[in-house]
């Protein structure tokens, strides 16, 4: 029994020597990979696409690489648009998508399209925190022959042939919407301009956004007379539109109406709202304070306009993923796409005293949202 016992350890002791040799010879594989593939990455140029080439064993001559500068996660309709991005520059779509997140600063942006270069990637996709402050690094992507295409917000610089083209919203005619939506409002319930007490809760101060939206409320309050009581930033953000709404409701007590330039912005206005014992709604003649915002993406506000907590939102469409990815497939095939593209957008509403809206001599549907859609 001794004997058959002292042959089984030994025999163990084999297994485990074998065992621990397989092992040590699979982590030196790994270690092998892992320098292969970082000596692929740091080679002369730089360039990711060799590393790729070398890692999958395949050619990658047909993927673009398409280097994206986003401008942070401050929003819902932000989440919606990397998604979109995400989703529109697969691998299966024959992409590379190198993501960079700005985190609101346009220092980082900067920083991550000077890395695309240095990269060397087919095409820079920018979505700019603010407007100004792009000329030289554009000129650097220019310089290094890699079109820019530029997406949602708007760059403001002296030269425009630095961008091949820019696709996205136009933020002062959803400002404007909004505007004669209340003017519309206001008008078919008698009540009088100097009774309507607005605040407006901005979004990052220097965003195409908040430059549009803020110049239209501006303009209407100034052309019907309006008390525009304060304007004050919220930097697109839930926790900042519920920290400026506190902030506005202890210095005021007239406020019936909150302008939230997005709608995470309204959400935590509204959280402040109800926090101070008031109500958020469309009856403003009897106490209650209206809550007008933009996007349509997040699904809580949608809710809200249904129940009337939000009484207007104007639609700010994140999708453009599948705008960009065309417009790269026309320069692809050598085309000359469009310099400025806009996207179509609607108004959403539970409350139907107004159902149409004109602005600029154009005609808008005002979308009436129930439980049912
Ligand atoms: O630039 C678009 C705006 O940016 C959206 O309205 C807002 O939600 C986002 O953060």
């Amino acid at each position: 029994m001794m004997k058959w016992k002292k042959k089984t350890i030994s025999k163990e002791k084999v297994i485990d020597k074998n065992i621990l040799i397989l092992l040590v010879l699979f982590m030196l594989g790994i270690l092998a990979a892992g320098c292969r593939h970082s000596l692929a990455l740091q080679d002369g140029s730089g360039n990711k696409k060799d590393g790729l080439t070398q890692e999958n064993g395949e050619s990658d001559k047909d993927t673009i690489v398409v280097g994206f500068s986003q401008v942070g996660a401050e929003s819902d309709w932000r989440s919606a648009n990397t998604e979109s991005m995400k989703s529109a520059f697969s691998r299966e779509n024959g992409y590379e998508l190198i993501f960079e997140d700005g985190q609101q600063k346009q220092t980082n942006q900067i920083m991550a399209i000077r890395t695309f270069i240095q990269r060397e990637v087919d095409y820079i996709v920018l979505a700019p925190v603010t407007e100004t402050g792009w000329d030289t690094v554009l000129q650097e992507a220019k310089d290094a022959d890699i079109p820019v295409i530029i997406i949602d917000r708007r760059v403001d610089v002296a030269d425009e042939s630095l961008f091949t083209c820019w696709v996205g919203s136009d933020f002062e005619l959803e400002g404007k919407k909004a505007a004669e939506w209340l003017n519309r409002y206001a008008r078919t319930k008698g009540i009088a301009p100097e009774d309507i007490h607005i605040v407006n809760i901005q979004g990052t101060i220097g965003s195409s956004a908040q430059i549009g939206r803020t110049k239209a409320l501006s303009n209407a309050a100034r052309e019907y007379g309006w008390d525009l009581i304060a304007e004050m930033p919220g930097d697109f953000t839930q926790a900042k539109g519920k920290e400026v709404m506190e902030s506005v409701l202890r210095q005021y007590d007239n406020i019936n109406v909150v302008y939230c330039e997005n709608d995470n912005e309204a959400l935590g206005a509204i959280a402040a709202i109800e926090a101070a014992g008031k109500r958020a709604g469309s009856d403003i003649t009897n106490g209650e304070i209206m809550v007008i915002s933009f996007d349509g993406v997040n699904a809580d506000a949608l809710g809200y306009v249904k129940k009337d907590k939000i009484t207007a939102i104007v639609e700010c469409n994140p999708f453009h993923g599948p705008r960009v990815a065309s417009i790269i497939q026309q320069l692809e095939a050598g085309k000359t796409p469009e310099k400025f593209s806009y996207v179509d957008e609607e108004v959403f509403s539970a409350n139907k005293t107004v159902i149409s809206l004109s602005v600029d001599g154009k005609d808008y549907d005002v979308t009436i949202l129930s439980e049912e859609n």
